[in-house]
């Protein structure tokens, strides 16, 4: 048996909480292995449409064991929240979600780090979630950072002390107001209430799943464009998003995985600040935004559209390895007379079609292509596709060289047809 990945192609909210709820049923173990609560992942099933952060998108499944991997950051305040909101539909996350010990804890001034780095950044900044991702990957890198397996243990308040104590420090040079204080009390409640899941060794208790024939996926959080070494750089997330961060995040080897599924929607979408060369200021960008329903779900931020770009794609597919492409949204172009997608950039009468260092000033070559120009989010398989949505799959399988093997035309789970 391999994992198997499945992770986001451009810069997040491609639809992988969608997919992965739909590919549930055929896997036994869904892990998450890097990201945390910047994320929001969508599901839609029987008229209940829910967004999950920290835990893993096969919690709805009772059968389905949920790994949170060693290379994920969880805030257990948020966590807590996310928890009592899955009960409250009546699912219960104790008896399917297990954490690993190793896996790095969001403490509130990790919070307060980051928007006192991003209010310096003034005009430069990230964008970020302001969930505390980078101060918490940070003090994982600069060996300061606590962990899962440190909450039971008799020395954590004095652990948490000296981390808040550093990051006092850190604030004061910020002129950034901080009281732990007022957030101690939530902030341990959370920590008790964490106490009541299961930790586990999660990379031996995967390889022994793994061992015993479950069939396992490995769940990506954001996209391979905010990954942190080969992202729209400094414009990313703190973790490697990218199929070998699965590797790193969940202790399992190379030589293990299996297929890569790669989603991207069937335009590109961005959240906070950053380059993004095919982005529409026009009306056309409002309406892909009004049709697509594009606000973040997790900050609610109205998100950048533009046209699909092919110079990007081929890229993380390259990185990532994709064995298969997954399209989502591609219901939102229904109404579209004409599709536009980048084969190509230009700058200086120089042109590229391979990922430029920085893409910042570099403008699109386009390629036209007919809309379809009809309902297409009732369809059941693909011999009821119109003529020019085939033409646009084939279009972007002949430039990859990857098969698309799912189309999602809706956000419902039904809304779905494999190919
Ligand atoms: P994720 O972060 O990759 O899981 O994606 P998000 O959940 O942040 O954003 C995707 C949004 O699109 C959610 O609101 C989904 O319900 C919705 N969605 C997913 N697939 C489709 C699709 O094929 N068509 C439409 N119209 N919406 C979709
Ligand atoms: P999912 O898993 C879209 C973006 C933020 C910001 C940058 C850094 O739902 O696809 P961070 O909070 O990590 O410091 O933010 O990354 N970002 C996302 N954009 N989807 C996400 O997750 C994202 N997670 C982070 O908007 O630009
Ligand atoms: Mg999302």
């Amino acid at each position: 048996m391999k994992v198997d990945i499945l992770l986001g192609l451009q810069w997040g909210d491609e639809g992988k909480g969608k997919i992965v709820d739909y590919l549930s049923q055929k896997y036994d173990v869904i892990a998450r292995f890097q990201g945390g609560p910047n994320a929001g992942h969508s599901l839609e099933f029987n008229g209940i449409k829910h967004v999950l952060h920290t835990i893993p998108s096969g919690v709805f499944h009772d059968k389905t064991i949920n790994i949170i991997g060693n290379g994920v950051v969880i805030d257990p305040i948020l966590f807590k929240k996310e928890v009592e909101e899955l009960i409250n539909l009546g699912v219960n996350p104790f008896e399917n979600v297990v954490i690993s010990k190793k896996a790095h804890i969001i403490i509130p001034s990790h919070k307060a780090l980051d928007s006192a780095s991003e209010q310096a950044k003034g005009k430069n900044k990230i964008g970020s979630t302001l969930k505390g991702i980078g101060p918490t990957y940070m003090d994982k890198t600069g060996r300061n950072g606590l962990r899962i397996g440190n909450i039971t243990e008799p020395n954590f308040k004095e652990k948490y002390n000296d981390l808040v104590l550093k990051h006092k420090n850190i604030l004061k040079q910020f002129n950034f107001e901080f009281n732990s204080e007022e957030t101690e009390p939530q902030f341990f409640e959370a920590i008790e209430f964490l106490k009541k899941f299961e930790h586990i060794n999660s990379e031996f208790e995967i390889n022994s799943l793994l061992n015993q024939n479950n069939k396992i996926l490995a769940e990506g959080a954001q996209g391979s464009l905010l990954d942190i070494d080969f992202g729209t750089y400094p414009f990313v997330t703190s973790s490697n998003t990218v199929s070998a961060g699965a590797c790193i995040g969940l202790g399992i080897a190379p030589s293990k995985i299996g297929k890569v599924y790669g989603i991207f929607k069937a335009y590109v979408t961005r959240v906070g600040s950053g380059p993004f060369i095919t982005e529409l200021h026009d009306e056309v960008g409002s309406e892909i935004r009004s049709i697509g329903k594009e606000y973040g779900a997790t900050t609610g931020r109205p998100r950048r559209c533009g046209w699909m770009d092919l110079v990007i794609l081929k890229y993380v597919v390259m990185i990532n390895g994709v064995t298969d492409l997954i399209m989502t949204k591609s219901d939102v172009l229904d109404s579209f007379e004409t599709i536009k997608i980048a084969t190509a950039y230009i700058k200086d009468d120089v042109i590229s079609e391979n990922m430029p260092f920085d893409i910042e000033g570099w403008k699109p070559i386009y390629k036209e292509m007919k809309g379809w120009n009809c309902k297409t989010s009732d369809l059941k398989n693909e011999k009821e596709m119109p003529a020019e949505m085939k033409d646009y799959i084939s279009f972007i399988e002949q430039e990859t060289g990857v098969k698309v093997s799912i189309v999602s035309l809706g956000p419902d789970r039904e809304q779905t047809i494999c190919r």
